[in-house]
């Protein structure tokens, strides 16, 4: 909705603005949001169940602001798939990686202040910049979506922002930023104060290794990840911030109080102990990935290499938007991401997988 009244006095920044989101529609083949297709393993839905009923006695309380116990497993967690030694402190944890994409911006953004991004990618960075006041600036990836580090660097140097994201692997092209390059962005951020926020939500599905590795060396480097891709957790929403303990505690300005319930928080607690019966389908979307990209291939579509669990591809011959509706009225929402050319579908089950190359073939023909 853009046309708001003149008696509301929405921010003037917001007037031209609409509520973000991807359609949900019922009755249709999901493909559109980059989730896990796979429900819990029934063991462990019965666990949150029954954490959730011992939680249950005590919800007449607040629950615990600092999400002390669930921080220490995230730390846990994150040491194990990194290799990394953080405790509590280098850990947040909130209502999915857009919150703490949010509580980050609140911090270190703002008015007169400059946030750049390499798009295009994750449009959620911009759309939270402009909400939050803060200048968005879109640097540029090349024309395969890599980013080309050195032109990077040179634009950090020149803008001097306060902050600097990079999505790997990258939403929507699914490419991987190695970690040799990132360190060269964190070098050219700290020389100009920045932060260099590493948006890692589909790290699981990426054999690079995490930024989060970097954080010693360079204190203004973080990584910002979700339990709504590899663990299949979307539902929950919990989301996390891994960083120096005093870019953890300046965050934490901005939070609001108890903005994590408790029920989050014992479930999430939960998942994390079953972290590997909940990504064991990992390997089977990684399996499926390659097949979407081969089926795509037969039709003389391509897809981008991707290091995520969804595909960018392009060569239909319709428009991006008519070819989304084809998809669409054939009973498959998949996702069209503002790149003319371009459209994005989320790798499924086998099933839906299949069925996705089916609806394609036809609208090849
Ligand atoms: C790159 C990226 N970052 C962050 C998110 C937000 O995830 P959540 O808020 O569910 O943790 C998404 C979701 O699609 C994403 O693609």
């Amino acid at each position: 909705m853009n046309n708001w009244p003149d008696w509301l006095p929405l921010r003037e920044n917001l007037r031209s603005l609409s509520p973000y989101g991807a359609p949900q529609i019922g009755e249709v083949l999901q493909l559109n949001t980059n989730e896990n297709p796979f429900p819990l393993p029934a063991e462990v839905q019965e666990k949150i169940v029954s954490r959730v009923q011992e939680v249950a006695a005590s919800l007449n309380r607040y629950p615990d602001r600092d999400a002390v116990r669930l921080r220490a497993k995230l730390a846990q967690y994150i040491n194990y798939r990194a290799g990394t030694q953080f405790s509590v402190e280098n850990i947040w944890a909130a209502n999915g990686s857009n919150e703490i994409l949010q509580t980050l911006f609140l911090a270190f953004g703002g008015a007169q202040r400059k946030a750049l991004g390499f798009t295009p990618s994750y449009s959620v960075h911009p759309l939270i910049a402009n909400v939050t006041g803060t200048t968005w600036i879109a640097g540029l990836r090349e024309d395969d979506f890599a980013i080309n580090s050195k032109a990077a660097a040179e634009q950090i140097l020149d803008e001097k922002p306060s902050l600097v994201f990079i999505t790997t692997p990258n939403n929507p092209s699914g490419t991987a930023t190695p970690i040799l390059d990132i360190e060269k962005l964190a070098v050219a951020a700290g020389e100009v104060g920045a932060l260099l926020i590493v948006d890692e939500a589909y790290a699981e599905f990426s054999a690079e290794e995490s930024a989060a590795t970097l954080i010693v060396k360079f204190p203004h480097v973080v990584s910002t990840r979700t339990m709504s891709k590899a663990f299949a957790f979307a539902g929950v929403r919990v989301g996390y911030l891994v960083a120096h303990p005093i870019v953890i505690d300046a965050a934490l300005v901005t939070r609001l109080p108890y903005h994590l319930s408790a029920l989050t928080q014992a479930a999430a607690e939960v998942a994390i102990d079953d972290a590997d019966l909940l990504q064991g389908g990992i390997d089977l979307l990684l399996g499926e990935r390659e097949n979407l990209a081969s089926g795509l291939a037969t039709l003389g579509w391509r897809a981008l290499d991707s290091s995520a669990n969804f595909l960018l591809f392009s060569g239909f011959s319709g428009t991006s938007a008519a070819t989304w509706q084809e998809f669409l009225n054939r009973g498959v929402l998949i996702r069209d991401v503002g790149l003319e050319g371009y459209l994005r579908v989320t790798v499924g089950t086998p099933a839906e997988n299949q069925r996705f190359l089916t609806v394609a073939q036809e609208i090849a023909q």
